[in-house]
């Protein structure tokens, strides 16, 4: 988690800047409900796997199917909060 946020201030910012970068492809908070072919992203498997790294590799650099790479358009900090964000998609 980005130095200085708690949990609340963690989350207000990653659904921000997924709601408005990735939700097209994904839905709403991941649903799976977007426009584009982008899968649901609340599930408790991940293709790629469901790990910090692994997620923070999918945004980075892309996944083949679809999913672009963000490396260069988001900031490191951006990056980071979304990757907690898409972690607490899923609900047990
Ligand atoms: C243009 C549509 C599109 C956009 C925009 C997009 N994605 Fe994706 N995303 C995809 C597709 C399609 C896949 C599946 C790729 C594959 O299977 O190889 C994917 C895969 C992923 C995965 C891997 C899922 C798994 O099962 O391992 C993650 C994590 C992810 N996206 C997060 C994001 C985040 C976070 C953003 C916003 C910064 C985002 N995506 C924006 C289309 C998109």
């Amino acid at each position: 988690m980005p130095e200085g946020m708690n949990d609340q201030q963690q989350t207000a910012m990653g659904r921000a800047i997924f709601n408005k970068r990735c939700a097209s492809c994904h839905g709403t908070d991941g649903n799976g409900t977007g426009t584009s072919s982008g899968p649901a992203l609340d599930q408790a498997q991940f293709k790629y796997g469901r790990t910090p790294e692994a997620i923070k590799e999918s945004i980075v650099k892309g996944r083949p199917n679809g999913m672009p790479a963000f490396g260069s358009a988001l900031q490191e900090i951006e990056i980071d909060t979304l990757v907690g964000f898409v972690q607490s998609l899923h609900k047990q």
